[in-house]
């Protein structure tokens, strides 16, 4: 069990990281108006809501360590957000700023809810 919570935790960053990157490499475009909701956006947001759900079935499963649920709900929250987000504005050129903004804090908000909750 502990070597599938390793392995989604990997799969969880590198979502992150799609997610995050497709947000930052939009940064200047986004400044002039022109930001859009980039593929690697989408892929991200869903690869998160996946690993993040079968790593709670995986933790809660193998019993292997007591989550936070209300942490986990925020983390839901904030994932079905941005993923709503994306498949909104996926097809706007330009995207509204606002909303691509809002897809990279949310993001980061939910890195500071992963690592400040304890
Ligand atoms: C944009 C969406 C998300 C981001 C950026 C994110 C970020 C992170 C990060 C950085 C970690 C590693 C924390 C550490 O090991 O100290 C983590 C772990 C974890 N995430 Fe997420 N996450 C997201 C969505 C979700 C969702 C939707 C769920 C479940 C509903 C979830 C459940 C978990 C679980 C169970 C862990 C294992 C560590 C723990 O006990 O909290 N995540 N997440």
């Amino acid at each position: 069990m502990d070597i599938l919570r390793i392995i989604l935790v990997i799969l969880h960053f590198v979502g992150l990281s799609m997610l995050l990157g497709g947000f930052l490499v939009q940064v200047r475009a986004i400044g002039q108006g022109k930001g859009t909701v980039v593929r690697v956006m989408i892929d991200g947001a869903l690869t998160q809501l996946i690993t993040g759900l079968l790593l709670v079935a995986t933790i809660e499963m193998g019993d292997l360590y007591d989550l936070d649920n209300w942490k986990i709900a925020v983390k839901l929250l904030i994932a079905v957000l941005i993923t709503v987000l994306v498949f909104v504005y996926r097809k706007k050129d330009p995207a509204p700023s606002w909303a691509l903004w809002a897809i990279g804090g949310l993001t980061l908000a939910n890195v500071i809810v992963a690592v400040a909750w304890r």
